[in-house]
């Protein structure tokens, strides 16, 4: 099978079509024929050299989170505990989204939940290829209403914004900020805004981007990336009850500068800066709550699984790439040219 690899850290330019052995199910797996699978700032960051991740001996590296598609193999035990449960479980032909979350399953947050505070929380690697080994248990049925592109989108981008609106506490009726609102997160955040009743404003440096969030039903949307203009706006309209911050940086002082008494600043991402300055003081006099969150649970991506068949909302899926174009993929992404989620269909 053929596979986009990273055979460096030198952007996208560094990703290569390579052949492997095709993947053989066993214990807990089962083969997906990849038919999609997004890809996020996450993976350009491994190719960037960026995160200390993968390392320079684990190349050539096969990245990609978001993996739907088709069941082609599980292995016996998967085949076995299907049967004994008396359902087909997961089986051969079935459509099937993969929750790219990967938990030990014994510590205490295992046990307790949410199964994402797992003490050896890790991520699944290894989409970006014509198929995947995946663990069975993480595998959720896909409608076939939903097609596997706008289920690919979902995983990373969605999952990590729902779960952040749920740690904000969100619901119909507040404000919401979203500093960065145009990529992945940013646009999963202004429509699950506008799923739960709440309103949102978002923000974009692209005039023919904040005309696309708009048309997506984003309520307020500034143009502009500096963020004293940024707060000037924001004054202009309210004090927002919840700010999603997947930015960093300078965003977050900003954000808490903005956010009302009480407010809940979730914070999941550093793409303007790993570093940020608070003033301490207006924090606690306001009682502001800053909170951190990674990804989201199983349960949360069959939530929005439920919502896509339902109609709720549609991921905007930007580009689409075959496989050897997947270089292609990043370079969209690392212009900043890219409008929600960009997907490599294998
Ligand atoms: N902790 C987790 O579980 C988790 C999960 C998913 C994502 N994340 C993090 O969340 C962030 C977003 O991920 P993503 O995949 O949604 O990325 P993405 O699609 O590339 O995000 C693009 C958005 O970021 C804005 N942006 C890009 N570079 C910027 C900069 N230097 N300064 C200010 N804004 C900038 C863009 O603004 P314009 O419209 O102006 O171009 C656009 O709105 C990343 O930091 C990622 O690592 C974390
Ligand atoms: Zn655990």
């Amino acid at each position: 099978m053929r596979v986009a690899a990273f055979t460096g850290f030198d952007g996208p330019e560094s990703v290569d079509i390579e052949t492997r052995d095709d993947p053989e199910a066993r214990a807990n797996e089962a083969v997906v024929e990849v038919e999609a699978c997004s890809i996020n700032r996450h993976d350009l960051w491994i190719v960037e050299g960026d995160a200390a991740m993968v390392e320079h001996d684990e190349l050539p590296f096969v990245s990609g989170l978001d993996v739907a598609g088709t069941v082609r193999a599980v292995s016996n035990e998967v085949a076995t505990a299907g049967a004994a449960n008396g359902n087909d479980g997961v089986a051969p032909g079935h459509r099937v989204l993969l929750c790219p979350n990967e938990t030990c399953g014994v510590c205490r947050y295992c046990r307790e939940g949410p199964e994402n505070l797992c003490e050896r929380f890790g991520l699944f690697h290894g989409g970006l290829a014509e198929r995947a080994l995946v663990p069975a248990d993480r595998l959720l049925a896909l409608p076939d209403s939903v097609s596997a592109t706008t289920a690919a989108a979902l995983p990373t981008a969605y999952m990590t914004a729902y779960h952040m609106l749920r740690r904000a506490a969100v619901t119909a009726g507040d404000l919401v900020f979203v500093p960065g609102a145009t990529g992945g997160v940013g646009v999963a955040a202004i429509q699950l805004v506008g799923v739960l009743g709440a309103h949102s404003i978002g923000t974009t440096t692209s005039s023919e981007k904040a005309t696309r969030l708009r048309e997506l039903g984003a309520d307020r949307v500034i143009e502009s990336g500096d963020t004293g203009s940024i707060a000037g706006e924001v004054e202009g309209i309210g004090e927002p009850d919840a700010v999603i911050n997947h930015l960093g940086g300078e965003f977050t002082r900003m954000g808490l500068d903005l956010m009302r008494r009480g407010g809940r600043m979730v914070i999941c991402g550093r793409t303007a800066g790993g570093v940020s300055e608070i003033d301490v003081a207006p924090f606690f006099l306001s009682h502001q709550h800053v909170v951190g969150s990674t990804m989201g649970t199983q349960d949360d991506l069959e939530w929005l699984i439920d919502l896509v068949t339902e109609d709720a909302f549609e991921p905007p899926v930007d580009g689409t790439y075959a496989l050897d174009e997947t270089d292609r993929a990043f370079a969209d992404m690392q212009r900043r040219d890219a409008f929600g989620k960009l997907v490599v269909e294998p």
